[in-house]
């Protein structure tokens, strides 16, 4: 392995064997240290024959006190066997046309980097909305549920990490910068928390996928992580472990079957990396030490309903967040539910957790002892709040709200996230805010749709409180919400309109789910009865989302964000629906491209953001 000051290797200032091995599945990793700090360096690696790589690029952070601009890209859900990755093309084509002080640093991945849940093309010939599905992987001891295939042991793990990474633009992406990875939930399962699996409301031990998911993950995604088993570095040394059922927790829910804690212990994702002076990124594993989320219980399902699509009243997430601690320690033992009363399944049991009690005291204590001027939280799920309200919907068009007042949303349409871990993103909030921690924001994956807006623990009713913002990019490629409601949300339905619907002058669908999350159900319904943007706009239910200045559902591409000692911008750059791959060295157009800036604040002051749109259109998401 060589290291370079340029490209043609003249200047190579680091060599080093790399051993390989079938352990590994023939990949090595190696540790170059001694670099200098903010600088460009190329590598390659040849084998005793000769046989060389291709050359990779990378760039070293600034030093501590370094007092530069710091660019970086941030990106999620990328899926190869129902899209193409078209916006790392873009990425590309727009970095290598900037100035030099522009172009990215990085680019961070949060998460479902694979899609371990795949569909064989012959099992699905419909295709999946209006995608084909491609042939990109068979595991050879896959196991198929209902109609798509999962892993099972670490061989499968490594097949989808190689089928990825035949992807043409993702290897160029991943040959131009240095990426920094980290899982979310599709790196393991689906529906996965801690070591447990869970497929048709039934959760399952999963001890040993957890374990070669990690190992896969580890040969795959260079990036210096703790592993359990300590050094070398360039072999994982799996624990053996064996899929116990795990049925005792303790009382933050954290399942304690030995094999399962063996297991989430395995490798260690979380971890803080520092460019400069203006930037400390602190990455957490929001899918390893996590309690199970409720609205996945089959219990909720009493709360969901056909009416209401997606919907839950928020007063009842909110219960079901809390558990035992709701109310003070004072639960109510049912739930009222339109003019039902439904048992509450969670009054024994803890509040929510996604980053489990020890990650958790480990994050705070990083976020207080940081002395960077931006304190980015690196969290793969999305902390916006996402609501409607359905409780302004006028009698006649369809049954009554059951809620009593606005609606949050159901884990599989977008939420269970930390926008519904109420007592979890409270406390976490709180803490920014009682240690006068400034320059604080969150970025985020997973929702498969752009948000900008700030963040807060509570919404009106409750006191709106901005202690930070927060930002979540559109998925890579895989399908978001708008796509699928689309092709799913019943035709005849009379809340339809209010997701994917047209005004008097549209010609085609259109995204009026952004519209509802933004401004409310008035604001709708006045679009698809006059098709005017502005009218729509001036019937906004301002308590809603006082904290969301922008939201599209059905944006893909990826988000940039530019950090300097007294401003953070961040920019989304949204690119068609990506069912094929753009052939062209631009990876197609550009649907819209927005700035979303905020100047740093000072203690106890509120952040302000203010978003533009620079190009294209984005009228719903406003
Ligand atoms: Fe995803």
């Amino acid at each position: 392995m060589e290291v370079a000051q340029d490209e043609s290797f003249t200047r190579v200032i680091a060599t080093a064997e790399a051993p390989i091995s079938e352990a590994s599945d023939w990949t090595c990793r190696v540790l170059a240290g001694g670099l200098r700090s903010a600088q460009v360096y190329w590598y390659r690696f040849t084998d005793a024959n000769g046989n060389g790589s291709r050359v990779g690029r990378t760039l070293t952070a600034p030093s501590d006190n370094d007092t530069r601009p710091v660019r970086f890209a941030f990106v999620s859900c990328q899926n190869a066997n129902q899209g193409a990755q078209n916006a790392y093309r873009r990425m590309i084509f727009e970095d290598e046309r900037t100035t030099e002080q522009d172009r990215l640093g990085f680019v961070l991945h949060l998460g479902d980097f694979i899609y371990e849940i795949v569909w064989y093309p012959q099992d699905r010939p419909q295709g999946m909305y209006g995608r084909r599905l491609r042939d990109i992987v068979r595991y050879e001891h896959g196991e198929k549920i209902r109609d798509f295939h999962i892993p099972t042991d670490v061989g499968d793990y490594r097949a989808i990490y190689r089928a990825y990474l035949h992807d043409p633009d993702l290897q160029d992406a991943r040959a131009r910068w240095p990426f920094v990875c980290m899982w979310d939930n599709h790196e393991f399962s689906w529906i996965g928390w801690q070591s447990l699996q869970q497929f048709g409301g039934v959760n399952r031990p999963a001890q040993t996928r957890k374990v070669a998911a990690n190992q896969a993950f580890f040969e795959y995604q260079p990036a210096r992580l703790y592993k359990a088993s300590g050094p070398p570095l360039n072999q994982f040394d799996p624990p053996r472990v064996v899929d116990a059922p795990i049925t005792h927790f303790d009382e933050h829910g954290l399942g304690l079957e030995p094999n399962n804690l063996v297991a989430i212990h395995s490798l260690r994702g979380y971890r803080t990396l520092r460019w400069g002076r203006n930037f400390e990124l602190i990455i957490t594993d929001q899918r390893s030490y996590r309690s199970e989320e409720p609205t996945y219980r089959t219990e909720a399902q009493a709360f969901m309903s056909d009416d209401f699509p997606g919907l839950m009243p928020q007063e009842v997430l909110d219960i079901l967040d809390g558990g035992s601690a709701y109310n003070n320690g004072h639960p109510p033992p049912t739930i009222s539910y339109g003019c039902k009363d439904i048992a509450n399944f969670r009054i024994d049991q803890p509040p929510t957790t996604i980053l489990g009690v020890e990650q958790k005291a480990w994050f705070l204590e990083r976020l207080k002892q940081s002395k960077a001027t931006w304190k980015i939280w690196g969290d793969t799920v999305a902390a916006l709040d996402m609501r409607a309200d359905p409780q302004n919907l006028p009698t006649g068009l369809t049954k009554p709200w059951p809620g009593a007042g606005y609606a949050g949303f159901d884990a599989s349409t977008g939420a269970g996230d930390h926008s519904t871990a109420y007592t979890e993103r409270g406390e976490i909030y709180d803490f920014v805010r009682d240690h006068g921690i400034t320059g604080f924001a969150t970025i985020a994956g997973d929702r498969h749709s752009f948000w900008a807006g700030l963040a807060a623990k509570g919404l009106p009713p409750k006191a709106f409180e901005p202690v930070g913002i927060a930002f979540v990019t559109g998925s890579i490629s895989a399908p978001g919400v708008i796509e699928a409601f689309e092709h799913a949300f019943p035709r005849d339905h009379p809340l339809r309109s209010l997701f994917v619907g047209q005004g008097p002058g549209d010609t085609r669908l259109q995204p009026l789910m952004n519209l509802l999350l933004r401004h409310g159900v008035r604001s709708c319904l006045e679009y698809l009865h006059s098709g005017d943007i502005q009218k729509a706009r001036a019937l906004s239910n301002s308590d809603l989302s006082p904290h969301v200045s922008f939201v599209d559902m059905g944006g893909h591409g990826y988000a940039v964000v530019r950090v300097t000692s007294d401003a953070l911008e961040t920019e989304f750059v949204c690119i068609p629906r990506p069912i094929e791959r753009s052939e062209g060295d631009d990876g197609g157009p550009v649907l819209y491209r927005t700035k979303h800036r905020v100047s740093l604040w000072r203690k106890g002051e509120t952040p302000k953001l203010d978003t533009r749109i620079v190009e294209g259109d984005a009228k719903f998401s406003v």
